[in-house]
């Protein structure tokens, strides 16, 4: 720390700002704890018999187990039946866990604290009940497109927050002493055609964006990775030798092991020599077609397969289990188990800081005590027909907190906007009325006189499996559902204090929307999940000032991404040009770009500081999990001072963009990259010190030529501002 924010960072403590959210942690002994858990891998390796190599490698097949993915006990080395379940955001088929908020609401915190805590009680919960190894977290999707089916189980479109929130989310679940897993790994960018399309990416590319999360997860020491149902340039991921070996074991140094998704494994052979090492369930869903079990029993004694590829999977399976210590007093398995805790503080905390607010025209919001207040859509109530009365999440009826698919659990409770208004409503003396339906007619009714006419409208999406109102997994469009554009025109019509509530799994086009007059705010309420209600009327109180910001961009039409579901193949041909990377270079202007989101307060910045020692030429340190071990060093800092010059409290998300020097960095490279974040938490007037960390790897392009992160020599661009193009601060590096 330099003198110079030393003393900024005192002045802000006397000037009463909460301490910034980024709290120095000490490197993850990646290496050390690694060998440490390999060595006792390798011993008892040592004791176990062919068959029980085989049979910690395959799974006992589908639906024989307490868990979507099982693997027999193994009595020689007092190996437990090993139990994998679903999923990102909490544990699948539990009946007494606590349904997190979705990555994509956790990722619209920009909280790293909040992230973390998340992580942790995820894994608190599989611990208690007995899963060795949670299903998640989810970094592919990564969202380049905005219709894709499961962009929200990831941390949205931008390479660096999803691997931030990787970090800190595997870190969380695994201090809990459970397995992390990564996934889909790699390039799983949609559900259409998901098991049988090629996605065909360049190198340079693969690495700066859709490996590069999957970076940060190796590096804090993930213990398993997902390799996905798609193929990788013609090559199926479970058998990709480039990438499960070249890529993920070599260059990231990952020291867990690959397991499949679920029924995504195509070869006995190859799949063994290109560096699968658990196959799940070990069935395909009739229970057939086995390709490991005997086969690979068969496999490795005639020779197919080298007995030491089946050690190293042992091992690498072994080195994870013991790396978590779960070879002492692990629970037993039990998915029933109530393990909610106090969780749920960390959902309504998400859910109300993951809120972004779009528009607030005349300050409508935040309310105070309307004598008259309506409520309006079936979005506002929860399903009438209970709140886990479709299978995995496949409808959308009633209030939206998540999507659906694998990724989704059941609720333990469920608090929709109208229950959590009604509570308000009644403590405030306002008289509330409600439609719980999205029907046009004799809305007018409903709304006309009140001082507030509130609109809940929503857009979902899921996993392919399950079709829900003609959008078989991924979007049809980027159009709210259930007519809501109708509906927010009729209610506008008869009331022009219109509050627009949306609940969304990504972007929706909201032209009609904004071009309503009467319209005067629109709350982005993403998706979240159980405290819904709750968070909602925190933030259309004031309770907490709006802190979120918008993790994909919103565009004004979706021809405006320049990415849309492909049929076939996928040729990656927009490279490295996804969401505001694209709208940046394709001198497109976004509706709301990445990183926005209004408060109830002002934010202003100011006396950038710059250090650096970073220099110019390649990465060359020894690999460490992530990769070369110079790449994860700090060579600069950027430190800003940020004040809340507004008269309520709130918090604010200081966004840092880097632009390489254009005089050496490849010609095809973003106009601004994000490469840093810092949540401040500001009392009214009181100032604080965002810091700003980079590491050699945030200056750096991928070198396919050379193979090698390379730093280019000349002069970086720093910007520093409350979004991708709110740009306050500028300033520059020279390397
Ligand atoms: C896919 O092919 C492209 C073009 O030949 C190449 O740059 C890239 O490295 C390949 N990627 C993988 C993962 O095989
Ligand atoms: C991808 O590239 C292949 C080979 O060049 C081509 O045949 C195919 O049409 C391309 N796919 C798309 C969706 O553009
Ligand atoms: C924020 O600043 C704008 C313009 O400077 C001003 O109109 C507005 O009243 C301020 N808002 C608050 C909450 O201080």
């Amino acid at each position: 720390m330099t003198l110079h924010a030393f003393a900024l960072l005192a002045a802000a403590v006397l000037a009463g700002a909460e301490p910034s959210c980024k709290v120095p942690r000490a490197e993850p002994s990646g290496s050390a704890a690694w060998a440490a858990a390999h060595a006792s891998a390798a011993a008892a390796v040592a004791k176990m018999s062919q068959q029980d190599k085989v049979n910690m490698v395959t799974g006992v097949g589908w639906d024989k187990g307490p868990c979507v993915g099982n693997t027999p006990a193994i009595g020689s080395i007092n190996y437990p039946q090993l139990c994998l379940q679903d999923g990102p955001l909490g544990i699948r088929f539990g009946t007494g866990i606590t349904a997190f908020t979705p990555g994509v609401q956790a990722a619209s915190t920009w909280d790293t604290e909040l992230i973390r805590q998340r992580g942790a009680y995820l894994g608190a919960e599989a611990k208690g009940c007995g899963i060795h190894v949670l299903l998640g977290p989810v970094a592919g999707a990564l969202g380049k497109i905005p219709q894709a089916g499961r962009n929200w189980e990831g941390f949205g479109a931008d390479p660096y927050l999803a691997g931030i929130a990787m970090a800190e989310t595997v870190e969380g679940i695994q201090g809990a002493g459970v397995q992390a897993c990564a996934k889909h790994y790699i390039v799983n960018e949609q559900e259409l055609n998901r098991e049988t399309m090629s996605s065909n990416v360049d190198d340079r590319t693969m690495h700066e964006l859709y490996l590069w999360p999957f970076a940060d997860a190796v590096h804090s020491n993930v213990a398993s990775v997902m390799c996905s149902y798609n193929k990788i340039n013609g090559t199926w991921a479970c058998e990709n030798d480039h990438v499960q070996n070249g890529l993920l074991k070599k260059e990231l140094g990952f020291q867990g092991y690959v397991v499949t998704d679920w029924n995504a494994q195509h070869s006995t052979n190859a799949a063994a020599i290109n560096g699968l090492d658990m196959t799940m369930p070990g069935s395909d869903y009739n229970g057939r077609n086995v390709l490991w079990g005997p086969q690979l029993n068969n496999a490795v004694n005639g020779g197919q397969v080298p007995k030491s590829r089946l050690d190293d999977m042992a091992k690498r399976i072994l080195a994870s289990w013991y790396l978590l210590g779960q070879n002492s007093g692990y629970p037993g398995i039990n998915i029933r188990a109530n393990v909610q805790g106090n969780h749920k503080e960390n959902v309504r905390a998400v859910a109300r800081d993951g809120i972004v607010l779009l528009k607030n025209d005349g300050g409508m919001l935040p309310l105070k005590k309307p004598a008259k207040m309506a409520l309006v859509g079936s979005a506002a109530v929860v399903n009438p027909q209970g709140m886990n009365a479709c299978v995995d999440k496949g409808c959308n009826t009633g209030a939206l907190g998540m999507g659906w698919g694998s990724g989704s659990v059941n609720y333990p409770y469920f608090v929709a906007p109208y229950d959590a208004l009604k509570t308000r409503a009644q403590s405030d003396g306002t008289t509330l009325s409600l439609q719980s339906s999205d029907s046009t007619n004799g809305v007018a009714n409903v709304v006309s006189g009140a001082d507030a006419a509130i609109v809940v409208i929503t857009a979902d999406s899921g996993e392919g499996y399950i079709t829900v109102e003609g959008n078989v997994g991924d979007r049809q469009n980027l159009e709210p559902w259930h007519n809501g554009n109708q509906l927010v025109q009729a209610v506008a019509a008869a009331n022009k204090n219109t509050i627009v509530v949306v609940h969304s799994v990504g972007p929706v086009i909201l032209e009609t929307i904004l071009a309503t007059p009467g319209v005067r705010a629109v709350v982005w309420a993403g998706l979240p999940s159980q405290e819904n209600g709750n968070a909602l009327v925190d933030i259309l109180y004031g309770l907490t000032s709006p802190s979120g910001k918008l993790v994909y961009t919103i565009a004004k039409r979706a021809e405006d991404y320049g990415t849309a579901v492909v049929r076939g193949d996928d040729n990656f041909s927009e490279g490295l040009f996804v969401d505001y990377r694209h709208f940046d270079k394709a001198n497109i202007e976004p509706r709301y770009e990445f990183g926005f989101g209004l408060s109830y307060t002002n934010f202003t910045y100011a006396a950038i500081t710059i250090t650096s020692t970073a220099t110019s030429g390649p990465a060359t340190g020894a690999t460490i999990p992530g990769g070369a071990a110079d790449l994860w060093e700090d060579v600069a800092t950027v430190t800003a001072v940020i004040t809340n010059s507004g008269s309520v409290a709130g918090a604010e998300v200081a966004q840092l963009y880097l632009t390489l020097p254009s005089s050496s960095a490849p010609s095809a490279t973003p106009p601004k990259q994000l490469r840093g974040f810092a949540k401040l938490k500001l009392a009214a007037g009181a100032r604080g010190t965002a810091t700003f960390n980079l590491r050699r790897r945030d200056l750096s392009y991928w070198d396919s030529a050379r193979q090698q992160w390379v730093v280019p020599a000349g002069r970086f661009g720093v910007s520093v501002g409350a979004s991708s193009r709110d740009v306050r601060l500028t300033g520059s590096i020279e390397v």
